[in-house]
Formats: C-alpha cells, structure tokens, sequence
C-alpha cells in the first residue's frame, strides 16, 4: 500500500515500507531537493522546514524529524515550490531580498519557509514564528524587518494545496497502519503490541536520525478521528492524546494565558506544530512541560486496549523514571481537566535558553485562597525527580495557612522532603532546589501583582 501526498502541488507516492524514513532524507537524496538544509537533524535549527497543509490549514515543520507515514494524505511545500509558476517570487522572498536578510544563505531556505506559513496564517509574532529558525551571520534584525514588509502583501494564490487529489482512506499493513479512527487503532494496537506509535514524532524522529534505530511495526495516529478532539464544554476539559500543542496552546489562551504563555515556550513554532500531548505524557520524560501543569490541575489520563477502557490521576500514570502505567498494546486516548483549577493556574518554565529550549525546572501551581487562607494546594514539578511529581509536603505546609509571603517561606523548606533532585547538564540538585523554592514565592508575589514575568522585569 503506497503512501501518497503532494509534493509542491504534484501527486507523489512511495511505497508504504518507507513509513519511517525522514522527509528530509527523502527530499534531498531521492528528489534532489536540496534547498531544504540539514543542520542539527534534531528539530533544533530549522534549516529543514517545510510547509505541511491538511484540513486544518498550512503550517511549519522540520523535515528532519517529519517521517514520511506522517504526510499521507497531507501537502508537503518545500522552499522550490515557493515561487509561483510564472517564477514570481513570493512576498517573503522579495522581501528578504530587499532587506538583506542573507548573508552565507544556509539558513534561509528555513526561514523563509517560516516566515511564509506565519504569512499565509496572518501570524505577525514573528519573534515566537522564527524562534525555531538559527542563523549564525546575518542576525535576526533584518529578517524580522523582511517578515513585517512582507506582511502587508497579500497571499499568492499558488499557496493553496489541492487536497482532494489524494486518496482519503488511511494504510493496514502488519507493519504499517496509518488508521483513520481509534477503533481500528485499538484493534490494530491489540493486535501488534509491540509497535511504536508514532504521533508527531518530535521524540520518535530522534529516534531514528539520532539513535539510528529501526522500528518495528508502526502505527502512526496523525489521522485517527477522535484523538484531535478538544472539548471545553461544560466542568471537564477534554484534551484528545492527538491534539498538537499549537492548537491546544491557541484554543486555551482565554481559558488559562498562563499555560498558553508556559506552551509558548514548549520547543519551537515547528516543533508545536507537530508535537502532540498524548507524546509529551506516553513518553514518561521527567522534563516534559505537559505533565506538571496538568498534573495541577487534576487531570485524568484516560488509556484503551482493543475495547477495554482505563483511567487515572494522571501523578499515577508516572511509576518511576522510565515506567508508566501503560501495558502492551494501550495507548493514551485523552486527558480530561477539571475546569475549575485553570484562573488560578501559574506555571513557571526555567531553561538556559528563553526560547527552544527542555526545562531544567518546571513549577506549576494552583493554589486556591479562600478569605486570605490556602483552601487547597496542588504543586507539581518537572526537573526535580525521576518523574514528574507533586510537592505533597509543600502542599501539606501551606493548606490552612494564610496566604502571605511568611507562610510561604516557612513552606518552602518542605521542599527537602519532597525532592532530592539530581545534578546534569540542565542544572545542578542545589540550583533546582533552590529554583524550586523561589517560584513558589514568585507566585505569592504574583499574586501580589509584582512583575515577575523575566521579558517584564527590569533591574
Ligand atoms: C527540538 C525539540 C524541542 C523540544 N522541546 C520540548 C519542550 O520545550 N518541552 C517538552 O515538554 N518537550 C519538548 N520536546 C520533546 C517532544 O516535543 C515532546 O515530548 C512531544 O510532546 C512528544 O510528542 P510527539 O507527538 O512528537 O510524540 P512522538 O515522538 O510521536 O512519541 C513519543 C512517545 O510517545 C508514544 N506515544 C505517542 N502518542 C501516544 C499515544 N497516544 N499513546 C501511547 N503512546 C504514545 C510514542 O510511541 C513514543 O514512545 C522537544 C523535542 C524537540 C525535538
Ligand atoms: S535539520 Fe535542524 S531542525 Fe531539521
Ligand atoms: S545567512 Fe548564514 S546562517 Fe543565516
């Protein structure tokens, strides 16, 4: 069964057997594509980024981690279809021109590719658009200049992709599934549980470009109706294991800015448009941003196997580094949320870098305050044990005590019960602790109404 899509607007197909090889590796050694840079081939640098268009509209991605199972059905532009067919160039390329933002040109071809997605989208944060793009000589002054000129210019009619060109039904091998709905991903999980599923493959890629292993069988959940589901009606917040942390930091800006601000954060403009929440959870990572905030909240983790159904707090799913509650053949269907938590939800991400960079220390915190006295805590921390974990002894120390700056430095020094970090690259145990300790003053502080966002404070 072949894998089909567009390549800059033309029908293309590959043998479904090259599920699992890279999109870059495709463009550039099979189609002479070579416009499209390999950098990192981690996700880091951008110099691979294509436009990838479904129903949901055209966005940026890294071809270097993008797998090509995951474009089936979908639209692939790379910086050789940006032209229009007359050779006009489009707005973005015309306007790095004309403001010099090229120097050696390496990282171009990724820019620009950026910078049109965010065209074509209306996006005009241009810092947060091309905080996934690196260049090391021309800086980044005149590209953003090239990026706001271009902004004015109206959309080439070229950029639209033909979808109904392809075929709609999804691939069912043994060693492949592309399903279409999650009942014939449980049966076909159930059936094959030693597969990998692959979501947005923003781990699964390094995997292979960085790990150099090969899969086994593979189902790949892009397409599963029901996994992309994001209910925000009624008590419960419904968040599909599917839904990609653009949309769910898009969709839940009004409902909580400060976990929409904590995604902001999260990887990259492209590494979001492909990572998924069910990903950032199922991988067990102690320093994924997901499971802190989530964990504050009180969220369920809900898993199926063939038509057997579980849920759980989701602190449970964690057991210890590198385990899950998660047997052979279950996968992550969706998260629910109580509605309640978010107004009072802060999440504070502390890396070495602002932008694209994993947490050294994640704090997340909902703390609810009831005439002047804590009524109820729940603390959870990423980057401070083997799993993502409460702060229970904090939460003890606080509940029942006024909510002033005093309680919370009587409180913090229940951090030694509750952690006993490690030291790595990220950050040393002494500088996570004490990381840990001063973001749960920041948010009396906050509450207090000081500044304490680090683009706000000034010394
Ligand atoms: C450059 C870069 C920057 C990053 N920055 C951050 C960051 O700032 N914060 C952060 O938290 N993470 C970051 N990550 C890590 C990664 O993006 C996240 O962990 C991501 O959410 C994984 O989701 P995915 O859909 O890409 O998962 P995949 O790579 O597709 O899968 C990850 C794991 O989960 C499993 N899986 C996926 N979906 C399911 C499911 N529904 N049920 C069961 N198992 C499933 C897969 O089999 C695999 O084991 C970064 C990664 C890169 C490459
Ligand atoms: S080559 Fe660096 S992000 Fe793909
Ligand atoms: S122009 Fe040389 S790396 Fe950007």
């Amino acid at each position: 069964m072949d894998i089909a899509f567009l390549l800059n607007g033309n029908v293309t197909r590959i043998p479904g057997d090259q599920a699992t090889r890279p999109l870059l590796d495709f463009l550039r050694d099979e189609n002479h594509l070579t416009g499209t840079k390999e950098g990192c081939n981690e996700g880091d640098c951008g110099a691979c980024t294509v436009i990838l268009t479904d129903a949901d509209g055209g966005r940026a991605v890294n071809a270097c981690i993008l797998l090509m199972g995951q474009v089936h059905g979908k639209a692939i532009r790379t910086v050789e279809g940006l032209r229009g067919p007359d050779g006009d160039l489009h707005p973005v390329q015309d306007a790095m021109i004309r403001h010099h933002g090229s120097q050696c040109g390496f990282c171009t071809p990724g820019f620009v590719m950026s910078m049109a997605a965010a065209h074509s989208n209306g996006a005009t944060d241009f810092d947060t658009q091309l905080a996934g793009n690196l260049c090391r000589c021309t800086g980044y002054a005149p590209i953003i200049r090239a990026a706001e000129d271009a902004a004015t210019m109206p959309i080439p009619a070229w950029m639209s992709e033909d979808l109904g060109a392809l075929p709609s039904a999804g691939i069912s091998t043994d060693d492949v599934a592309i399903p279409d709905c999650i009942d014939e991903l449980a049966d076909w999980y159930a059936a094959h549980p030693d597969a990998t599923l692959i979501a947005g493959a923003t781990d699964v890629g390094l995997w292979i470009t960085k790990h150099l292993r090969t899969l086994g069988p593979v189902a790949f959940l892009h397409r599963v109706q029901g996994l992309d589901l994001l209910d925000f009606e009624g008590d419960e917040i419904t968040i599909g294991a599917g839904v990609t942390v653009s949309r769910l930091r898009e969709e839940i800006a009004d409902l909580s800015p400060a976990l929409a601000e904590m995604l902001r954060r999260y990887g990259s403009t492209q590494v979001r448009n492909s990572a998924t929440i069910g990903g950032n959870l199922a991988n067990g990572s102690p320093i994924g941003d997901g499971a802190p905030a989530l964990i504050a909240l009180g969220a369920d983790i809900h898993l199926r196997h063939g038509a057997a159904r579980r849920s759980m707090p989701l602190e449970t799913f964690f057991i210890d580094y590198g385990k899950q509650d998660r047997v052979p053949g279950e996968f992550v269907e969706k998260i629910t949320v109580p509605r309640a938590g978010f107004d009072r939800l802060r999440c504070y991400k502390l890396s070495k870098r602002f932008d694209q960079d994993i947490s050294a220390v994640c704090g997340c915190f909902v703390i609810t305050v009831a005439d002047g006295v804590v009524a109820e805590a729940r603390i959870a921390f990423g980057g401070m044990a083997g799993t993502p974990k409460r702060a229970k002894a904090v939460e003890a120390a606080l509940i029942g005590q006024p909510w002033t700056e005093a309680t919370v430095q009587t409180a913090i020094e229940a951090f030694d019960t509750d952690f006993t970090p490690m030291s790595d690259m990220r950050a040393s145990a002494e500088y996570r602790q004490s990381a840990a300790r001063n973001m749960l003053m920041r948010y009396v502080l906050e509450d207090q109404g000081a500044a304490v966002n680090v683009l706000e404070v000034t010394p």
